[in-house]
């Protein structure tokens, strides 16, 4: 994309954001929507599955309080949102956005298996299948993001939503730090175990101009957790000795043993992280290079089971025949909650920034 493109998207979304600035409604939440209970909450608000009290549909509100939520922040996350939800591998936002005396909300689709924090054991991969269900739909959910020059930001477990416990379907989804390439970032935004080396080392006075090779790298390790049910670092510098032995296997491969918690993939799936977690982000690889590896096997564990090729062409038909299924039936199940978190002697336990304080805690009163 070159600049003139992206000055346009930038001012696409300027004027979305004035637009539906101008057009929000203040409304009272008790009199339009029955809560039925709560699907996150954190220090911006609640995430509430609801039903609109006439069209009888469920969906999902996200409300963010209005004493942390500056409007243009809200504003922002929705337009983009908005923006992005025509892929099948990104949730749907609805164009429904209002504000009460409290909240402001806007609408989403709802993701009927919850996320993918809630379905990861501690220390316990996903089946190889799943994993590359997940890594091929989020791959191409990502290719669609960058292709706009928006880089997530917030890869993770918990911003991944499945609508099914196979992940046939699953979606990228909290747009809320989304923003276009080129931004300044400064030290230590985003989350940690998936932060890349580049951002973790910025020094206090510096910024780091925002790109898609950050995505990458965090969608690099997101593939080793749900591969294993752990991280395999805490930060991405050189005096975490799981990164530090990570980083110098990466540059001297032939003379080096392959670090411990990676002896579990096979060479090609070594060869496919190597290209997702290059040290150098200019050197990274788009996320949808997986595509190359979906035929080979992943785990040393599953090389003798011939189901856990997935072709290419076979995840196309597989995958858009269970979008249209799983989107003409729309169920209400869900797995379990985040409460536990994960720890292996090896690496690093998994938690969720998405757990917080409890919904009896802070539920929000639809009167506010
Ligand atoms: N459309 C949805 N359908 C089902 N569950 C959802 C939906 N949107 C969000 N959730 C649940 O709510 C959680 C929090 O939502 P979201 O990621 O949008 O908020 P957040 O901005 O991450 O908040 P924070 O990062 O401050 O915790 C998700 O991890 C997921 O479990
Ligand atoms: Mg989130």
């Amino acid at each position: 994309m070159n600049m003139s493109e992206m000055d346009e998207n930038e001012e696409i979304l300027q004027k979305m954001i004035q637009f539906t600035s101008k057009s929000l409604r203040h409304i009272s939440m008790k009199e339009h929507y029955r809560v039925i209970m709560e699907l996150g909450s954190g220090s911006y608000g609640h995430v509430l599955q609801v039903e609109h009290k006439v069209q009888d549909k469920a969906m999902a509100l996200k409300l963010m309080r209005k004493k942390s939520t500056k409007k243009e922040r809200f504003l922002m996350e929705y337009c983009v949102s908005l923006c992005l939800s025509s892929h099948p591998n990104i949730i749907g936002t609805l164009r429904v956005a209002f504000e009460t005396n409290k909240y402001y909300a806007f609408a989403q689709e709802l993701a009927t298996a919850g996320d993918l924090y809630s379905i990861l054991e501690p220390g316990v991969g996903l089946p190889e299948m799943m994993v590359k269900r997940c890594a091929m739909q989020l791959a191409e959910a990502l290719d669609f993001v960058h292709s706009k020059a928006l880089v997530h930001r917030d890869v993770k477990l918990d911003n991944i939503l499945i609508f099914d416990k196979d992940c046939h379907l699953v979606k990228l989804a909290d747009f809320g730090i989304t923003r276009l390439e080129g931004f300044l970032l400064s030290p230590m935004s985003g989350t940690l175990p998936y932060s890349a080396p580049e951002l973790c080392s910025l020094e206090e006075s510096e910024t780091l101009e925002l790109d898609s090779s950050l995505d990458v790298w965090a969608f690099g390790v997101l593939i080793f957790c749900i591969s294993s049910g752990c991280f395999p670092w805490d930060t991405a510098l050189c005096k975490d000795k799981q990164y530090e032995d990570f980083a110098l296997w990466q540059s001297n491969q032939d003379y080096l043993e392959i670090p411990s918690p990676w002896k579990q993939f096979t060479h090609q799936a070594l060869d496919m992280f190597q290209k997702l977690l290059t040290i150098n982000p200019d050197k990274r690889r788009p996320a949808i290079e997986i595509q190359k590896y979906l035929k080979v096997p992943w785990k040393i564990s599953s090389i003798k089971d011939n189901n856990n090729m997935l072709d290419n062409s076979k995840y196309m038909e597989e995958s858009v025949d269970n979008i249209n299924f799983l989107q003409d039936n729309v169920g209400n199940e869900r797995t379990s909650t985040k409460t536990s978190s994960m720890i292996s002697e090896d690496s690093s336990p998994i938690n969720s920034s998405a757990q917080g304080a409890t919904w009896e805690d802070q539920r929000p009163s639809l009167d506010e």
